[in-house]
């Protein structure tokens, strides 16, 4: 019987994953949603400068909810894909205006412009350290090989069983480093194009792997 699913992602992460990024640097709720949602579109190495110049105008939340919407979009522009600049803005509005802050339950935080459960749980594990999870694509393409979760995630029942899942592997302690770990794993060694299952510390027991299947899944959208 190998160590639990998330003890053996937990030992490759404290190995070799990434702990240096600035918004790992000084993990506050705000700084990590800010980087998640810079995240979602946009690769690790460009995110860095537009996180960096975005923090020295906007530092904390109402700075960003009372700055006007064109100086926001300015410091985004490049990013590309807007629309996340201008959700940030109205959901720092609104967090501002109701909470006073950002909120630290999943569904406040889910009920925000531009923030959906898999950022909320973002923030609350790596913001906080909360046993909360995420699902994003890396960490989706994870799951649904090393358990062999057929079907295409966008499809209600195999999200609902990738989300169980995910929930079900969350440790109660160290969920925020869990949480990293998981995006690290599926973008450094479980790609989608090309896996590097010999380095791979839950290999032993991934069914994709043992089928041979990893390029299979997770299935793409039906055509
Ligand atoms: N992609 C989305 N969130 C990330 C994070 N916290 N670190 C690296 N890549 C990510």
């Amino acid at each position: 019987m190998p160590q639990r699913f998330s003890e053996r992602v937990l030992a490759w992460w404290r190995r070799h994953g990434r702990k240096d990024l600035p918004w790992q640097r000084e993990p506050t709720p705000y700084r990590v949603w800010v980087s998640e949602i810079m995240l979602q579109q946009t690769q690790v190495g460009t995110v860095v400068g537009y996180f960096d110049r975005f923090m020295a105008r906007f530092p904390d939340l109402e700075a960003l909810a009372t700055a006007p919407v064109d100086e926001v979009l300015g410091l985004w522009s490049g990013l590309g894909y807007y629309a996340r600049a201008r959700n940030l803005h109205r959901a720092a509005q609104e967090a501002h205006v109701l909470h006073g802050g950002l909120p630290a339950d999943l569904e406040a935080l889910a009920a925000l412009p531009g923030i959906g459960r898999s950022t909320a749980g973002a923030i609350l594990a790596l913001g906080h350290g909360r046993p909360a999870s995420i699902l994003d694509g890396n960490v989706k393409r994870v799951l649904a090989r090393h358990a062999g979760i057929d079907g295409w995630p966008g499809e209600t029942a195999v999200l609902h069983r990738l989300w169980a899942l995910a929930e079900e592997r969350t440790p109660e302690h160290e969920a925020g480093p869990y949480a990293q770990a998981m995006m690290d794993l599926g973008a450094t060694l479980c790609t989608r194009a090309n896996p590097c299952c010999g380095d791979c510390p839950v290999a032993a027991d991934c069914v994709a792997q043992r089928e041979g299947r990893q390029r299979e899944l997770p299935a793409p959208k039906p055509r």
